[in-house]
């Protein structure tokens, strides 16, 4: 699999033969300028919550690239409304087969309204398994019990998890969650955007390797490859 970081908590990622843009927020990201987003390309667009953080250029790039747009229900009939037909309304609980793998929608803590003031409804994350891999991306989310679930669904290659706290989890729980997962390998988001969320990205590192565990933090416009 390829990881490509884009900033804040916007990735893609290249797996199971296709390409999943997560939570695009790049033309409001001021350590973002250098992505260029009418380069992104992606087959599928999936958007943890309605958070502006999470959605601003969604409906640009889907119309750039065609893209079907995967979201909670709330926010993916939100889309409709704005013109974009290529929608796949999901909510919790929801386990599905997809053109890349499988896809099921889990507990996210945290909280949804749309830049405009419409209920997005849950928040949600994603565990996605695919032919060339397997990974979960919680969304912004605090550390939960319900993680723990996980591993009875999908052995995971890797994780994105929020590490900036104030909103979300900090380093400290995103290592309690990679235990609950059963993942040791986890890819931060969620960190440096805002003054609210800034972080020692050195520490975070070390502290992740003390607990036995591997930290990842691309540079924006970078792209790994990824795996188990
Ligand atoms: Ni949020
Ligand atoms: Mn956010």
């Amino acid at each position: 699999m390829k990881y490509t970081y884009y900033g804040h908590s916007c990735f893609a990622v290249e797996a199971g033969g296709k390409t999943l843009l997560f939570d695009p927020f790049i033309s409001g990201n001021p350590l973002a300028l250098n992505i260029d987003i009418h380069s992104i390309k992606a087959d599928f667009i999936l958007l943890s919550h309605g958070h502006g953080d999470h959605v601003a250029d969604a409906i640009q790039i889907a119309n750039n690239t065609g893209a079907t747009c995967i979201a909670a229900a709330e926010i993916a009939y939100w889309l409709q409304a704005k013109g974009i037909n290529n929608v796949h309304a999901m909510n919790h609980g929801g386990a599905v087969p997809v053109d890349f793998g499988t896809l099921r929608c889990v507990n996210a803590v945290h909280s949804s309204s749309l830049p405009d003031g419409s209920y997005g409804g849950n928040p949600l994350g994603f565990v996605i398994t695919t032919a060339t891999g397997n990974f979960y991306y919680s969304g912004d989310t605090a550390l939960t019990l319900d993680m723990q679930l996980i591993p009875n669904w999908a052995k995971l290659d890797f994780a994105v998890l929020p590490i900036g706290s104030n909103f979300t989890m900090d380093v400290a729980d995103a290592i309690v969650a990679s235990d609950f997962i059963k993942c040791n390998k986890v890819i931060g988001v969620h960190y440096n955007t805002f003054p609210p969320i800034a972080i020692d990205t050195a520490k975070a590192v070390t502290d992740f390797e003390a607990a036995g565990k591997t930290l990842l933090l691309p540079a924006i416009g970078e792209t790994i490859e990824i795996g188990s």
